[in-house]
């Protein structure tokens, strides 16, 4: 399978943006960007999501306890088919995850530090787990070289829980989310649009048109 692009965000408009290019097949929140985005009604929010795009759709728990995150990812999954239910690395989240994976309903189990929450949450059912690449880089640790010891040990092990490189703050993050062969890269819609960009194809477009409009001008002149 190739890498899923998938934007972190809970703005619509965002969503729609990079919808339009064809590329995006998924999208991540947490608590914090359904709070940035002003969401009063998350249910809302989510549905006009999933509506935009047919890939995954992620949406976290909000309960700390394990009988409260399943009952919160029953509530999620009910909201459209392509949701998928976010629990915290936790033993709660764990339990949660095995519970709901059991019922068929995908889990992305967050906040993934280290190979062993990964590895655990492979065990529990999870569908992808979601390591934190940025958030490691910035306690001087290598987030990159996370996600590629969890690619290797799930090819190794031959677990089918997805691989979501999180937390990507920069282009390079993507490239190299790619090169270790990570499921899905999520990353904010600034990022995204910096994927596009290069100041050749800039320049090179800028010539082009020029060129184009001295044409049509010494032809209109004969
Ligand atoms: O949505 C989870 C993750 O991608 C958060 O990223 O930039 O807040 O560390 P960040």
């Amino acid at each position: 399978m190739d890498m899923i692009l998938s934007l972190d965000t809970a703005e619509i408009s965002e969503i729609e943006e990079a919808a339009s290019w064809g590329v995006l097949g998924s999208v991540t929140t947490n608590p914090t960007l359904i709070s940035k985005a002003g969401h009063a009604n998350p249910e809302v929010a989510i549905k006009k999501i999933s509506s935009i795009i047919d890939g995954p759709v992620s949406m976290e728990c909000v309960s700390t306890d394990a009988d409260g995150m399943y009952k919160e990812g029953l509530v999620y999954h009910s909201w459209a088919p392509n949701v998928l239910v976010k629990c915290p690395c936790t033993p709660a989240g764990l339990a949660a995850t095995h519970r709901l994976s059991r019922e068929g309903i995908k889990v992305n189990m967050t906040l993934i530090f280290s190979p062993n929450q990964a590895i655990l949450s492979a065990k529990a059912g999870a569908w992808c787990c979601s390591p934190f690449a940025g958030r490691l880089d910035d306690i001087s640790w290598d987030g990159l070289a996370l996600v590629a010891e969890i690619c290797e040990i799930f090819r190794v092990q031959e677990y089918t829980t997805k691989v979501l490189a999180a937390s990507l703050r920069h282009p390079v993050h993507v490239m190299d989310a790619a090169r270790v062969g990570a499921d899905i890269a999520t990353m904010p819609f600034k990022v995204f649009k910096m994927l596009v960009q290069h100041p050749l194809t800039d320049k090179g477009l800028e010539q082009f048109m020029a060129d184009w409009q001295h044409l049509q001008e010494a032809t209109a002149a004969k």
